[in-house]
């Protein structure tokens, strides 16, 4: 270690140890000027470069070119680099490691859209932290993570990354994992850095097919899509990513109104901002950029501070600066950015991890209850005919589907530091309840050899009930994972009809990283069990949900369709001017020779109709809820009132179960059109068999604030509905009034 670099770390050490555990930022901002002042041009560059794993690491390290790396998780090659950074370069400034924590580090938790799906942002935050523990002790300490991108549409492969399409869903889902992965304390060794991303729009891609363009109104953004980023920053999420997407023609990468103007002075964030992998190189492609130099200029000078593995800050910043297309200013300010967060971190005081206490933590059992909690809480029940479930009479059960014993694809996308060898998979945990009898049927989702049909169909003649595990294997979600049409793939519809022959009870359960169009299926058996990939102990929480010995409650976190010719499709959206009025004549409806205007015009499709198959915010349990008594405490309003909305809640079945009561508000008239609902709360509530609770939400009139025609973020006078209930589509409406 060179003798300055010793000489400061004793210093900042010395400071450290009598300052809080979480450093002032004036503190860290001196730090910062002074570390600054010391460095070269190509020191300054240096730091906003980031590369990904790879032989020559060290190399870059030592040559101080290197402020991060991503995609190394070993503790020793962490440690080889930073020792290199810390030890060798001139002025020792140690690198930051980052890697896509995206649900969990080694005990993988379910995917996010399945975390969405318990409306329980506290099991998601405890999952956040358990990632963070997990990960850093590897030498991890800045995730990918939290994926905020709205999302409407299931043909795009990474709605299983995110919390689904409601803006207020996602804010309160994004917070806890910022709060997870961040803890109280930033310079914790257990802390590790949140990034928000993809800033921003990067769900509206045109079809719902990966880094395509997205057409998104000022208004949108702002309504929409910038709600989560913003709560998220306002709750200390210490960085963010551009998207790859172009909103309205700019590439995020290279849009300053986005980057400066709503960021730094809008918003005031003061963390750091890093590409997308290549997306500043890839502004190129876009024709947003002439060649590498100019994406690297438009990228910087957008406010891009890191970029991820375009190259084009390194080779190209220093001519940029000489041929003053970019000030040094501007350069300072990023490396300012880096810098921060690097002192945030403690990475100074404490650079290198602990090889041998990394996986010391690693499948703890609090970590694996933790998960398998949330996989318990993220399953959805969509359908149980004849109270079917639980499968309490049954002795011997058949076993059967290609997502029954699927250790690697249980886990779900972005799961790479995930070991298979540690998943508990449905097939395994029911052989602790049941008599089982296995036959896979089909050996993998997309299968389309019948062969092993016959056999499950055999086996099911001596079993008392049916599991039929099915779904997507995990490459056929996540990015670049797009499908044009959501049936269940391969012939696991045909498994699943064959099976329904036998007269048998036929459950399904579905494991998969986006909302399939599964409405053939649902007429092919008595329950459907919906777990998005639900990661290490998702096994053990399905055996638990089968059993009885929990109760689903999970709620729909995106609108289920009939098919996917009806995306985007959301709940939350605005009223057409001819609203479906469910008195369409549908197509097999129609008389021959109708004429042009008989059948009425509406919104909808000749062929599937208007609705949903499921809507936002659904999920049966085994037992039954009633919503009874909902008042609110005036008809009147002014914008600085609470609502008070009260109601009772009762458990009107026989088992012990929790219901998720949502908080719905529609603005009936606006100066621009507004959504027919938008979900304002929601909570779990348990309730004992036959119990009822007076429950109730306090909504601020502040919190109706839109942006509107003008747009201004404000609360327009005039009438709203209400609802409580237990989805989006039922209650009754309550009225009220803002005066
Ligand atoms: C990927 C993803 C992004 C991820 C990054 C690093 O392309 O778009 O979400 O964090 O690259 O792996």
């Amino acid at each position: 270690m060179k003798l300055k670099h010793l000489l400061l770390c004793c210093l900042f050490a010395a400071v450290g140890c009598t300052t809080a555990t979480t450093t002032p930022d004036n503190e860290i901002d001196r730090k910062v000027e002074e570390l600054l002042a010391q460095m070269t041009l190509r020191e300054k560059i240096g730091q906003m470069n980031q590369v990904s794993g790879g032989a020559n690491l060290c190399d870059w390290a030592a040559s101080g070119d290197l402020g991060s790396i991503l995609n190394c998780v070993d503790p020793a090659e962490i440690n080889a680099v930073q020792r290199a950074a810390v030890e060798q370069s001139r002025l020792g400034i140690p690198v930051l490691v980052s890697r896509d924590v995206i649900h969990g580090f080694r005990t993988i938790f379910p995917i996010p859209l399945g975390m969405a799906a318990t409306f329980d942002p506290a099991v998601v935050e405890q999952g956040a932290r358990i990632a963070a523990v997990e990960a850093t002790a590897s030498g991890v300490r800045w995730t990918f993570s939290p994926m905020l991108d709205i999302a409407r549409d299931p043909r795009w492969g990474r709605v299983a990354e995110g919390s689904g399409e409601d803006t207020y869903l996602d804010v309160q889902m994004g917070v806890a994992m910022v709060k997870g992965y961040q803890g109280d304390d930033y310079a914790d060794p257990t802390s590790m850095a949140a990034c928000v991303k993809h800033f921003v729009g990067y769900g509206a891609a045109e079809g719902g097919r990966d880094y395509n363009t997205t057409m998104i109104s000022e208004r949108a953004l702002r309504n929409v899509y910038f709600p989560a980023f913003k709560a998220c920053i306002d709750a200390g999420a210490l960085t963010l990513m551009t998207s790859f997407n172009d909103v309205d023609g700019l590439p995020s990468t290279g849009n300053s109104w986005l980057l400066d103007d709503i960021l730094r002075k809008e918003w005031g964030f003061d963390g750091m901002v890093v590409t997308d992998w290549n997306s500043a190189g890839e502004m190129i492609a876009h024709g947003y950029a002439e060649d590498l130099k100019h994406s690297a200029e438009l990228a910087v000078n957008a406010g891009v501070d890191m970029d991820m593995m375009s190259f084009g800050f390194i080779e190209h910043i220093e001519e940029l600066i000489n041929e003053g297309k970019i000030e040094m200013q501007t350069i300072d300010n990023a490396v300012r950015n880096i810098l921060r967060l690097k002192f945030r971190l403690g990475l100074f005081e404490n650079p290198y991890v602990d090889e041998a206490k990394a996986r010391e933590k690693v499948y703890a059992p609090e970590h694996l209850e933790a998960a398998k909690q949330c996989a318990v809480e993220s399953a959805i029940l969509l359908q149980n005919n004849n109270n079917v479930l639980p499968l309490t009479d049954a002795k011997r059960i058949l076993v059967t589907g290609p997502m029954a014993n699927a250790q690697f694809d249980q886990l779900g996308t972005w799961a790479f530091d995930g070991e298979e060898a540690y998943t508990v998979t449905p097939l395994m945990a029911l052989r602790d309840d049941y008599d089982v009898v296995y036959e896979p049927g089909l050996t993998y989702s997309r299968d389309t050899n019948k062969a092993g049909i016959p056999a499950a169909v055999r086996a099911a003649a001596g079993v008392d009930a049916v599991v039929v595990c099915v779904g997507e294997e995990a490459i056929l979600s996540g990015e670049a994972h797009c499908l044009s049409q959501l049936n269940l793939q391969g012939a696991q519809s045909e498994l699943i009809a064959e099976l329904n022959k036998t007269g048998k009870p036929i459950v399904v359960v579905v494991i998969a990283g986006r909302p399939l169009t599964i409405e053939r299926d649902l007429a092919e058996c008595d329950a459907m069990l919906y777990s998005f990939h639900p990661g290490t102990m998702g096994g053990e929480a399905i055996a638990d949900l089968i059993t009885g010995r929990a109760v689903p409650s999970g709620k729909t976190p995106m609108t289920f369709l009939r098919d996917a010719g009806q995306a985007p499709f959301y709940y939350n959206h605005p009223m057409t001017g001819r609203p479906n009025n469910g008195t369409e004549t549908l197509l097999n409806d129609i008389p021959l020779k109708a004429g042009q205007t008989s059948l009425g015009c509406t919104s909808y499709y000749l062929d599937t109709g208007y609705g949903p198959l499921f809507p936002f915010g659904y999920g049966l349990s085994y037992t039954t809820f009633d919503y009874s008594c909902i008042t609110i405490d005036k008809t009147e309003y002014t914008e600085g009132d609470v609502i008070v909305v009260e109601y009772d809640l009762t458990n009107s079945g026989k088992v012990d179960a929790t219901e998720v009561a949502q908080l719905y508000v529609r603005d009936l008239v606006g100066s621009v059109v507004r959504p027919v609902k938008e979900l304002k709360g929601f909570e779990r509530v348990y309730l004992k068999a036959g119990e009822t609770k007076h429950c109730r939400f306090e909504l601020p009139v502040a919190e109706l604030a839109f942006w509107n025609r003008d747009m201004e973020y404000v609360v327009e006078p005039g009438k709203f509905q209400l609802w409580v209930a237990g989805d989006s589509a039922s209650g009754e409406a309550l009225a009220f009034e803002v005066k």
